[in-house]
């Protein structure tokens, strides 16, 4: 029999049976191997992290998806030496800072997941500030998921159980 038609990548991304995935979830993982791999600091790794981040939005809004999910910093992230976690917090602090104005303008919804109530201040407020500012925003919905963890969850379910 005949073979395929075989078909150009711009012709296969144009064709009607491309679906685009309507919810993806990354965990933000492998940062400090990349960096490792370049003989470069883990902070360095980090940051190169947050680009992607930025890069990965952008894309998710531009093709259509509708939910990117970030697991970002789990519970047990905690544990990282202090500084590690303190320049976690301040690129997370930055991203927010620098970045919000534009998702807002790219019709980019931001929610935060996680438990918040043992969050630092600075970091709560901001995190507040950016899904007040684009809680009516209707393209993409960016999930942060920070401070987030099944152990935790488990452990404060059994807490709740055995006090009621
Ligand atoms: C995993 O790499 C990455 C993290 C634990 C933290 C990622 C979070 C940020 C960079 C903060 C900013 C967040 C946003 C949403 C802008 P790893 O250190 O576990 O790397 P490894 O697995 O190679 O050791």
């Amino acid at each position: 029999s005949a073979p395929l038609p075989r078909k150009t990548g711009r012709e296969m991304s144009e064709s009607a049976f491309v679906t685009v995935p309507e919810h993806v979830a990354i965990i933000m993982d492998g940062n400090g191997r990349w960096a490792k791999q370049r003989g470069l600091p883990r902070t360095m790794g980090h940051r190169k992290g947050v680009e992607t981040v930025r890069e990965t939005v952008r894309a998710a809004g531009a093709v259509g998806i509708k939910y990117l999910t970030l697991f970002a910093f789990s519970s047990e992230n905690w544990r990282r030496p202090e500084a590690e976690v303190s320049d976690l917090l301040g690129l997370l602090k930055a991203f927010i800072r620098r970045d919000l104005a534009e998702l807002h303008r790219q019709n980019v919804r931001i929610k935060v997941i996680g438990d918040r109530h043992s969050l630092r201040n600075d970091i709560l407020g901001l995190l507040l500030e950016a899904e007040e500012t684009t809680k009516d925003n209707t393209a993409l919905t960016l999930v942060i998921a920070f401070n987030y963890g099944s152990r935790d969850e488990i452990v404060g379910r059994l807490a709740v159980a055995s006090s009621s």
